[in-house]
């Protein structure tokens, strides 16, 4: 089976595209990151790039669906990863890579859509969350569940505690879900 060709979309620390790399160093994740795209300039996700030389792009919001379909389509990405990526993609953009598109979310989807998801299942006073590896839709936080890791919210967490643990559990399963996922759709397609 062919390694898959990633193209990263993030807006932050850029700790789960770190994940991913590693993943791909260790042979533990067969693929190849093609490019990481960012909307924010100073992102983290960027500086990682930088140094662990890897194609990196910054595109202003006003240019930014057309001019990234552009780039991952010039780069034959195959499956488009968002990690840490804030902005909400439009239908059109969902459309272009049907089934193609992959967001990791802090949170046990269905429960806790939408922003700081740790911190709504921490003041809801749910005993456990987690985080969950989704198919992207174009209604948000919806598609179809991969994968998940559960967390158990203990009696002393606060919200800094807890979302650090989310964050160890995202970076051990979103490598393992792009994996299981690839070998999948190419297991339909045979
Ligand atoms: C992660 O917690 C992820 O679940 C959410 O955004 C955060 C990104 O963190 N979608 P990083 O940029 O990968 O460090």
């Amino acid at each position: 089976m062919r390694r898959p060709f990633l193209g990263i979309l993030g807006s932050g620390k850029g700790s789960n595209f770190e994940a991913i790399y590693h993943a791909i160093q260790q042979n533990q994740l067969k693929a190849e990151i093609k490019l990481v795209i960012s909307d924010i300039a100073e992102a983290g996700v960027l500086q990682k790039a930088k140094q662990f030389q890897v194609p990196h792009f910054f595109i202003n919001r006003e240019k930014f669906e057309t001019e990234t379909i552009a780039l991952l389509k010039q780069h034959q990405v195959d499956l488009v990863i968002l990690a840490g990526f804030m902005r909400i993609l439009s239908a059109d953009f969902v459309n272009t890579f049907p089934n193609h598109i992959l967001n990791i979310h802090p949170s046990l989807l269905p429960k806790f859509r939408g922003k700081k998801a740790w911190e709504q299942a921490w003041q809801s006073g749910e005993k456990e969350t987690g985080c969950t590896v989704h198919i992207v839709t174009k209604e948000l936080d919806s598609g179809t569940i991969l994968a998940q890791r559960r967390v158990t919210i203990l009696p002393q967490d606060s919200v800094e505690t807890l979302y650090e643990r989310i964050r160890q559990q995202e970076h051990q399963l979103y490598p393992v879900a792009i994996q299981t996922y690839w070998e999948q759709i190419n297991c339909l397609r045979r």
